[in-house]
């Protein structure tokens, strides 16, 4: 195996449908009108020299090593920035070219270091490359005159070096910020010889904006921009393309080798979510696959008070085979039960809800979708009739109105809000509606047309405001509506919004937003153009999340926004498979699909295919399962992936499931806080070490594939196979393509997925199957799933978790972008450096009046729980509102938020906690106690 090259066009694809034809070199080429020549040439396999140039970037035109002759035209154009013409005909190589190539190389060359033989892209430099290509042999100038050689590297940033005597001054890395990254954190400093690059005012990366996306590494034609990785252990030697296995974005990377060790992630330009870009997470974060505190061996114990003892895998399955067996002979078959993982393959997630389904014999499966976008499952299969966003990512690119509500995509989703900026700069409007001011409501080049920055709590009451201006001000899409909705629903809808108490003006009360910004806003979604909207977690993890989301696609569908590129209802989704998890049948009432599990017919798909006879009953969901462990009557879990101790809502009370229960299973890569009440550790396998697919918030089926071998022996969906047969319910997977086979053959909306398909067309979005074989980007295009749209009446009922003198402030939850999620990963690789701890953002009013001064450390009390964090001020946070991430163990966010849930889904309402701010001392007693137990749950005595 070996590296995989990709083709540098030079210059970026035109979307033009018209079509020029010239004669580059004496052979005739059609493209599209506006493609530049060294495009065109390049697509008849002319390569023109180039240093300034590459496909992800504008042209710029500065290096002037790519000149061309072109018959009847006077001097040498650069041909990056030339475009073509009909009947044009080009010369790429001349001699008098090749003169004058020359002649630009010895220049460049004159004032670089020749250590080629010691330089850390020897192999792997466009420099290099380019003195061979125009055929450099000396350099008339010496390097006896002024020259950058001696200038100082930058190592502040632990993924990349900047070394300065390297650069040519190409300006790749300072567009590639801005054009692909929308950081604008790199410019060109000075004038003439004089011209550096700059990480802005700062005389550091690390001190700067920059955001350590690595689009400049990956643009830099030298070694002046390296990833450290391949500074310390060299090129890699072959790839191998595989998906990130952070957020649901789901960018696709070539994990680059240098035998069994990986050297670098780099983003590939074929990935059809991510088109060659990517974050600091997916490019640099996963060094915690090699991080020393990785259990590699499966553990037991029989008490939680005991110290964990390694032990063979046969004897942890055995084990716990007969735990579970001795737990439902002792308690019922109802007694135990599983979590999957939205971290972990679809395939192994399909086998977690066969095992519960067909091994254990009841429905008692969940999943962590369950915290997050079960709302959106709810909703959209309510109005539209899937449970899964409605676009591509490609698709922003033609809207002319984005709503962003509730999700903060430069943090969560950053590759995607890197194409959402780049449309906004294009001249797309921004609404925001968010109860904090978050990036994208003024940023470089982009400012928020509306920001309606509600009180956490009040967004239905919000949607339905607007939904009232575009009703009772005429801008309804009519003919829409009739052809496409069910029309009794929409009239019933429409009457309900606008009732006088809907009004923005009656709303303001409740949201803080005034009336006009709300009726501007409206307005503007309403007659923009194409609108889209996206939304995230800020929108489903509330006790209304399911009605939120019907309220959105009930905007949607009045305004005539569904079934086309640059409008829809899309979820962006947290984890990299939160959307397979959800299809692949992780709800206890869900098969995959999407089928009740009442459904006969459904049912008897998979009784017949599997053997057995299948509940016909919902199982329990995670908070269920949970109070029924306290009741005494479940006690027996098997967690893959997850970290519900962590993740979920009310530690406290999750605390006291788990630790009711008899035999508690947890399979991951770390002793994670969940496995602090675990009887069994079974060590889990990084996405770099199997085979698999994710599917991402686009739909998007991509596959995951093995560069290395398991460090723990198994892959996880090996581990569900050999406790399945241990359990008496044969699995005979040899891989787990076959697992997508059987998953396609009881799967309608997968029927026509396949490895081999998703080799030969690199991913695809479901539905795929005869009607679609290809897949299917944007949904709804010509009916609904469910046939007519449907509109809800959204009432907006005010949360029971209400401020008052005790608690007079409202808490919500967010992410930042280093980190990620719970922090198990992220926290074991360099992005601490980023974010070492959670902090708590407060208003400077709020602050001032509790005499909380920056960096203080306070304590954060709600009626379910205290934690003490640092106090951060800032206006990004309205009055009355405070703000934190949930990323760090010691902070333990969720001790203070309550167990109010969405009332269809039981999804928590992490969102909204009343909560008072006080001055502290630090962590206070039980974080000390916490951190105790937890350090004893740690403790692993030697293998026998
Ligand atoms: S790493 Fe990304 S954000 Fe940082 S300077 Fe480079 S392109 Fe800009
Ligand atoms: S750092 Fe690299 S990409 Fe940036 S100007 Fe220098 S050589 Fe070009
Ligand atoms: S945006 Fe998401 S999928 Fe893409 S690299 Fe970052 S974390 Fe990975
Ligand atoms: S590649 Fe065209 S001017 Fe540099």
């Amino acid at each position: 195996m070996s590296l995989i090259d990709e083709i540098d066009f030079g210059t970026p694809e035109s979307r033009s449908e018209a079509s020029v034809t010239l004669t580059i070199d004496g052979r005739k080429v059609t493209v599209p009108q506006g493609t530049s020549i060294m495009r065109a040439a390049k697509s008849v396999g002319a390569s023109i020299p180039k240093l300034c140039a590459t496909d992800s970037l504008n042209a710029f035109g500065s290096c002037r090593l790519c000149l061309v002759e072109i018959e009847g035209r006077a001097g040498t154009p650069a041909s990056c920035t030339t475009p073509v013409t009909d009947g044009m005909v080009v010369a790429t190589q001349t001699q008098r070219l090749a003169k004058l190539r020359k002649g630009v190389m010895e220049l460049y060359i004159s004032d670089h270091p020749l250590d080629c033989l010691t330089c850390a892209a020897n192999g792997d430099c466009e420099l290099q490359d380019m003195a061979g290509a125009v055929g450099l042999r000396d350099v008339r100038y010496g390097q006896d005159g002024a020259s950058h050689l001696t200038a100082e590297k930058d190592t502040s940033n632990p993924y990349f070096t900047y070394d300065a005597s390297k650069c040519i001054v190409c300006s790749r890395c300072v567009r590639a910020c801005e054009e692909q990254q929308g950081t604008f954190a790199l410019t060109i400093a000075g004038r003439g010889f004089g011209s550096r690059v700059a990480p802005g005012p700062s005389p550091t990366f690390m001190g700067s904006e920059c955001v350590s996306c690595g689009a400049c590494v990956q643009a830099c034609p030298t070694a002046t921009l390296t990833e450290t990785k391949v500074i310390e252990i060299g090129q890699p030697e072959r790839s191998v393309v595989t998906t990130c296995a952070y957020c649901g974005v789901g960018c696709a990377f070539k994990a680059e080798m240098r035998g069994e060790e990986l050297v670098r992630m780099v983003p590939w330009k074929d990935g059809k979510a991510n088109r060659g870009h990517s974050c600091v997470k997916g490019r640099f974060a996963w060094g915690y696959a090699q991080h020393k505190e990785r259990i590699l061996s499966p553990m037991i114990r029989a008490s939680i008070n005991d110290p964990w003892k390694e032990v063979s895998w046969d004897a942890a399955i055995a084990h716990t085979a007969s735990e579970f067996k001795r737990i439902q002979a002792k308690y019922g078959r109802d007694a135990v039960g599983g979590i999957t993982s939205s971290r972990c393959t679809n395939e192994e997630t399909y086998l977690v809800q066969k095992l519960v389904r067909a091994a254990f014999g009841n429905n008692n499966v969940d999943t962590c979708a369950r915290v997050c976008h079960s709302p959106t499952g709810y909703g959209l299969k309510t109005t539209f009739g899937t449970s899964a966003g409605t676009q591509d990512f490609d698709s922003v690119e033609d809207s002319d109105v984005i709503l962003v509500m509730g999700a903060n995509p430069t943090d969560a989703h950053p590759v995607f809000a890197s194409r959402m900026k780049k449309r906004l700069r294009a001249g797309a409007r921004l609404i925001v509606i968010d109860p904090r001011r978050i990036d994208l409501v003024r940023s470089a080049h982009i400012k928020a047309d509306h920001h309606l920055a509600l009180r956490p709590g009040t967004n239905v009451a919000m949607l339905t405001a607007l939904a009232h201006v575009i009703v009772t001000e005429g801008l309804v899409d009519e003919a829409y509506v009739r052809e496409r909705c069910d029309m009794d629903a929409f009239t019933h809808w429409a009457e309900f919004v606008a009732r006088d108490a809907n009004s923005p003006e009656a709303m303001e009360a409740v949201t803080g937003v005034p009336a006009s910004e709300v009726r501007q806003a409206a307005r503007l979604y309403a007659t923009g153009g194409r609108a889209a909207i996206y939304y995230g977690l800020g929108v489903t993890e509330h006790s209304q999340g399911s009605t939120t989301v019907m309220a959105i696609a009930n905007l949607a569908m009045a305004t005539g926004n569904i079934g086309r590129p640059g409008v829809g209802v899309n979820p962006l989704r947290g984890q990299n498979n939160v959307q397979g998890a959800c299809d692949m049948g992780s709800f206890p009432h869900e098969l995959s699909g999407y089928r009740h599990v009442s459904d006969a017919a459904a049912r008897g798909l998979f009784e017949s295919a599997w053997g057995v006879t299948l509940d016909e009953e919902p199982g329990l969901r995670i908070p269920n399962m949970l109070d029924a462990a306290v009741a005494g009557a479940f006690k027996g879990l098997y967690i893959q992936g997850e970290d519900i101790l962590q993740s979920d809502p009310n530690t406290r009370h999750v605390a006291a499931g788990l630790g009711a229960m008899e035999c508690v299973v947890v399979q991951d890569l770390f002793l994670n806080e969940t496995a602090t009440f675990a009887h069994v550790f079974l060590p889990g396998s990084t996405f770099l070490e199997k085979d698999g697919t994710f599917t991402n918030a686009e739909r998007r089926i991509q596959r995951v594939r093995k560069v290395m071998r398991p460090r723990n022996g198994l892959a996880d969906w090996e581990i569900t196979k050999a406790l399945s047969n241990a359990l008496g319910f044969p699995m005979a997977y040899d891989h787990p393509s076959e697992i997508m086979d059987e998953i396609a053959r009881l799967t309608p909306s997968f029927a026509g997925v396949s490895y081999d398909r998703l080799d030969a067309l690199g991913s695809v979005q479901w539905p795929c199957n005869e009607a679609a074989p290809e897949g299917t980007p944007v949904m709804h295009i010509e009916r609904f799933v469910r046939g007519e749209g449907r509109f809800i009446i959204t009432e907006y009922v005010p949360t029971d978790e209400k401020v008052g003198p005790r608690f007079p402030l409202l808490l919500t939850t967010g992410r930042i972008l280093s980190q990620y999620n719970v922090g198990a990963q992220t926290r074991r690789t360099e992005n601490s450096a980023w974010h070492e701890e959670d902090v708590l953002e407060i208003h400077p009013q709020d602050a001032e009046d509790r005499g909380v001064r920056d960096g203080d450390w306070v304590t954060l009390a709600s009626r379910s729980g205290d934690t003490a964090l640092r106090a951060r001020i800032t206006d990004r946070v309205a009055p009355g509102v405070v703000y934190t991430t949930f990323h760090h163990p010691d902070t333990q966010a969720n001790v203070v938020t309550t167990d109010y849930s969405d009332w269809a889904t039981n999804c928590p309402e992490y969102k909204v906690t009343a909560v008072q701010v006080s001055k502290g001392n630090g962590p206070g007693d039980w974080q000390a106690r916490y951190a105790d137990q937890s350090r004893r749950a740690r403790r692993i005595e030697a293998a026998e």
